[in-house]
């Protein structure tokens, strides 16, 4: 496993269309399914980064911005900020589309953290983030801020 990686070496894009099952009755994307999406793009990012099974330790406020219909093409990507100790936090932003509308809309973002986990289920250290752009830069030092007002 190599000491130190970048987001892009765990960047996750993953993609859903959303189907009738996957609403309530008035045909809008429930938002248990669109947290479960989320969840699962954040897990495997956190999982690519540590190399080690990894689980949820928290979920920073999701905003539902915007309703996202039967038949949305739904676009989740999880990218990670930074890399504590054995903690790692991840921002995932979904954009949805119509399928006749390449435009895509930012309707939800968060921030997860995740706890990797050693072969006991122990807390288990990662590898270190190592950050190169602007933007990698800002959310690298805004997530020390973040897991401090976390408290925990
Ligand atoms: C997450 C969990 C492994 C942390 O275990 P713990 O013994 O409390 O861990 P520690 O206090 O030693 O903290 C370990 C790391 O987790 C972080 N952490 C612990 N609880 C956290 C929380 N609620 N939110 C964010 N980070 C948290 C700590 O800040 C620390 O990070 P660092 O090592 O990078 O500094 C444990 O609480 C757990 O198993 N929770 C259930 C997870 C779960 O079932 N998720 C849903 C299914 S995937």
């Amino acid at each position: 496993m190599k000491k130190s990686k970048t987001p892009k070496d765990s960047e996750i894009i993953m993609t859903e269309i959303v189907f009738p099952n996957d609403t309530n009755p008035v045909g809008i994307l429930q938002g248990g399914r669109l947290m479960h999406w989320m969840d699962t793009a954040s897990a495997i990012c956190a999982l690519t980064h540590s190399e080690k099974i990894s689980v949820t330790a928290s979920i920073d406020r999701v905003v539902f911005k915007n309703p996202i219909y039967i038949g949305d093409i739904v676009t989740i990507k999880a990218k990670i900020t930074r890399a504590f100790t054995t903690s790692m936090e991840i921002f995932v932003e979904v954009k949805t589309r119509k399928i006749k509308n390449s435009t895509n809309k930012i309707t939800n973002s968060a921030f997860f953290t995740f706890v990797a986990l050693d072969k006991n289920g122990k807390p288990s250290k990662v590898p270190t983030l190592t950050v190169t752009t602007e933007d990698e830069k800002k959310e690298y030092a805004n997530a020390e801020k973040r897991k401090i007002a976390r408290n925990v």
